[in-house]
């Protein structure tokens, strides 16, 4: 009995039990089905992701790991250091595989976001012109930041013109090729690239040279990563290295494509000299190279410009014309400087050219003058003007 009420209990705990069962089976499947759903639609979302790594590859910005650059520098030895730029050291490399890489670590001043500087390499990654560097890749891991470059066997310009043995390796017609590529890259940065960068700091020792020396520009694009958002000392600051710089840029922190056309013409006149316009200094006046040039050129004498160890193998109406058109792009006033297209044309024709006006910054030294890359040590602000119009695209 005492069961039978147990079991009538129990039955009627049975029913509710029933019920719960029942009531927790369907919740149960509910959330089962819930549960499938959420996990095809992970699955989905998992598919998205990988379809998003594959379109990743397609952008071509392989990421390398920090072992295998490690590794491949001997750990960033000083044996390894090839040099060092505005932004950072550079080290050469050896990949497992046998590749030989460039790997430029960028100092940690660029306040920028990983994801903003992952995109960033990303569309600088896409940048492909035959007088550019090729950047292989990145390596972004916490603090560290690469950049991995191919590896460029003869160094960069510099290092020929401006040394009496290496010089007698250039003939006029290397030369010419190397001012012509220059042109043609900064053409490309300037107008056909869909970036619109401008470089701010076109100097010899960031044109790099490939086996046959032709010419590749580096750096270029760094000066877009590094800007905005910077903090305290670094904000607003002028990157470019004083010799190269135009006046406007180097006392306003005005910046246009003009202040790489100014830097190009120095670089043009360095070519053909084989004298840094920065240290130059004629013995009886007290000028610069562009100034020494620009009084050769009233005096009608402009191929006295020209280093011995080129006269031989000159073309003299192409260096005239080198010579011209490197004075038109030094001029003071950034609007009587012609623009890249205009140059490339130019260095190309016969056609007739106005004359240039009075250089910028022609009188011996400058009292901005020093020794390196502005953006390395000697840091100093200018207004707003820099960042705002190197924003603009
Ligand atoms: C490190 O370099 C050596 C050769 O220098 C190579 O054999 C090895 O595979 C490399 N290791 C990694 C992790 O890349
Ligand atoms: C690099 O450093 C790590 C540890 O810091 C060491 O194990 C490795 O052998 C080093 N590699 C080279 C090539 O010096
Ligand atoms: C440039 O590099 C290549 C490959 O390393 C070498 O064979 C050539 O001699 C170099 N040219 C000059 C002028 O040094
Ligand atoms: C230029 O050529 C002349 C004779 O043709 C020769 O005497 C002179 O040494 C050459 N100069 C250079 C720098 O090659
Ligand atoms: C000099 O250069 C011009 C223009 O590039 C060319 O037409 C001419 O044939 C060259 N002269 C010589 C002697 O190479």
């Amino acid at each position: 009995m005492y069961s039978g009420v147990a079991v009538e209990k129990g039955n009627n705990n049975g029913k509710k039990k029933a019920g719960i069962i029942a009531s927790t089976v369907v919740f149960g499947m509910g959330m089962l089905m819930l549960g499938m759903i959420f996990c095809i639609r992970r699955k989905k979302f998992r598919m998205n992701d990988n379809f998003k790594d594959v379109r990743k590859e397609d952008m071509e910005l392989p990421i390398f790991y920090l072992s295998a650059v490690a590794n491949a520098t001997g750990n960033f030895s000083s044996r390894n250091k090839l040099g060092e730029g505005g932004f950072g050291p550079v080290y050469k490399g050896i990949l497992a595989e046998g590749q030989e890489i460039a790997v430029k670590r960028l100092s940690k001043s660029s306040g920028q976001g990983l994801n903003e500087l992952k995109n960033e390499v990303i569309l600088i990654a896409k940048l492909q012109h035959r007088n550019l560097v090729k950047l292989l890749g990145c390596c972004i891991h916490e603090d560290e930041k690469m950049l991995i470059y191919e590896y460029m066997p003869n160094k960069s310009l510099d290092f020929f013109i401006f040394d009496q043995t290496r010089r007698k390796l250039m003939d006029w017609s290397k030369c010419m090729n190397i001012i012509v590529g220059i042109a043609r890259g900064l053409l490309y940065l300037h107008q056909d690239s869909r970036l619109r960068i401008i470089h701010r700091d076109i100097k010899a020792s960031n044109i790099l040279l490939d086996n046959e020396l032709n010419p590749k520009i580096s750096d270029f694009g760094l000066a877009r990563m590094f800007r905005g958002d910077q903090t305290e000392a670094n904000t607003h600051r002028v990157v470019g290295t004083y010799g190269y710089m135009s006046p406007e840029y180097a006392s306003n922190g005005h910046l246009s494509v003009k202040t790489d056309v100014f830097s190009f013409g120095v670089l043009v006149l360095e070519i053909v000299s084989g004298n840094k316009n920065r240290g130059f200094r004629h013995p009886d006046q007290n000028l610069n190279l562009l100034g020494h040039a620009w009084i050769l050129w009233i005096k009608g004498t402009p191929l006295e410009l020209i280093d011995e160890c080129l006269a031989n193998s000159s073309n003299v109406s192409e260096v005239l014309r080198c010579i011209h058109v490197a004075l038109l792009c030094v001029q003071q006033r950034p609007e009587d400087r012609p623009n890249m297209p205009t140059i490339v044309q130019i260095l190309g024709n016969e056609n007739p050219l106005p004359q240039p006006k009075q250089p910028g910054f022609f009188i011996g030294r400058n009292p901005l003058e020093q020794d390196t890359s502005s953006s390395r040590n000697n840091v100093y602000s200018a207004n707003e003007a820099s960042l705002t119009s190197l924003e603009a695209r």
